[in-house]
């Protein structure tokens, strides 16, 4: 082999090598360091709001917040489910909930930005989480495109992507208030890979995580200290999935496992804004991208059948 050969093979192997340490080393810091959240518990009695925060993994933002001594702004579309919550809630916990009942397809009209203001007016808002999905029915399904009807369209849309903006559009001024402050937008493995029977939900959450992006630069852009971040998410065991404790596994996260996993994540100044908070859903997705194509469509579409089933379960 000649020198020059040697040499420039010699390059690209310390390139590769330092390449793949630093991927390693920024991997294990982002999933070993312990919690930053109490960068955003200042000030006089903090409060955060959390979206689609009468179920599942909404519900587990506000148990592990108020844990942390945030007090919490519920939201929801039924007043009924949202206040049998606040009562299992109030004798855990020594912080104060407030109540925000909305249906997310609501269309934003001077009174719905009226009742978002005035659920947070006066109070020191650090924190807002968008967890609300749906597809503005009571139950989710998973229909091919060609089945939508146009009321079915604007349901998906709705829900997942015009309520989100409109809620940032009214409390990303209210955060710049009591900076520093955090928002988080729940997006989904779905943007990883092509999922059919999830397409305006994978829509929509691709829109979220592009607005996070442009959010992010922003607020960087215009001298503000508000971490914006959209988190990819892969299974979790809440009741709309038809999964429970027991289906918990590596790939599989109980609820309380993904909010630990993601609040561990935020209060850092660098790294991308959009994150895979849990480690088992990083790998998981970090495989299946690796495979070619076609065979990444095969290993969808029979999870998809999976969850259509559990979902039928479910019904
Ligand atoms: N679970 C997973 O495997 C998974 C995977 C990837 C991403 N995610 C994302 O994680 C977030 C939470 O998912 P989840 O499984 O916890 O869902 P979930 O259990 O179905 O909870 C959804 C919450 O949103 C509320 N909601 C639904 N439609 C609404 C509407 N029209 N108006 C107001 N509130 C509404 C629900 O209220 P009700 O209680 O009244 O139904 C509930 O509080 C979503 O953004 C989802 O896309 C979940």
């Amino acid at each position: 082999m000649s020198v020059s050969l040697y040499n420039a093979c010699a390059v690209v192997g310390a390139s590769t090598l330092s390449y793949i340490s630093f991927k390693t080393l920024s991997t294990l810091l982002f999933y070993l360091h312990s919690s930053k959240i109490q960068r955003y518990h200042h000030g006089h009695e903090p409060w955060a709001l959390v979206t689609g925060a009468s179920d599942g993994i909404g519900l587990e933002f506000v148990n592990q917040l108020a844990q942390r001594g945030f007090n919490v702004i519920l939201h929801g579309r039924s007043e009924t489910k949202l206040k049998k919550r606040l009562s299992e809630l109030q004798p855990k916990y020594k912080t104060s909930f407030k109540l925000l009942v909305l249906d997310a397809t609501a269309p934003a009209t001077p009174e719905f930005d009226e009742t978002v203001l005035s659920a947070v007016q006066g109070l020191n808002l650090t924190v807002v989480i968008h967890n609300v999905a749906g597809n503005g029915e009571a139950k989710v399904d998973m229909p091919m495109f060609l089945d939508f009807s146009a009321k079915q369209c604007d349901g998906w849309i709705d829900v997942n992507a015009r309520f989100t903006t409109h809620l940032t559009r009214l409390l990303l001024p209210v955060l710049l208030k009591s900076q520093p402050g955090l928002m988080l937008f729940m997006s989904s493995a779905v943007t990883e890979m092509a999922s059919p029977g999830a397409s305006l939900y994978t829509g929509a959450k691709a829109y979220l995580e592009a607005l996070t992006k442009c959010l992010n630069v922003e607020m960087k852009m215009q001298g503000h200290d508000i971490e914006m971040k959209s988190l990819t998410t892969g299974m979790v065991a809440t009741t709309q999935t038809g999964r429970s404790e027991k289906d918990v596994s590596f790939v599989v996260a109980s609820t309380r496992a993904f909010v630990r996993a993601t609040l561990a994540q935020v209060g850092w100044s660098w790294g991308t804004p959009r994150i895979t908070p849990y480690i088992g859903h990083w790998v998981q997705f970090g495989l299946i991208t690796s495979l070619p194509t076609r065979l990444q469509d095969m290993i969808v579409i029979s999870m998809v059948k999976k969850v259509q089933a559990q979902m039928a379960k479910r019904d």
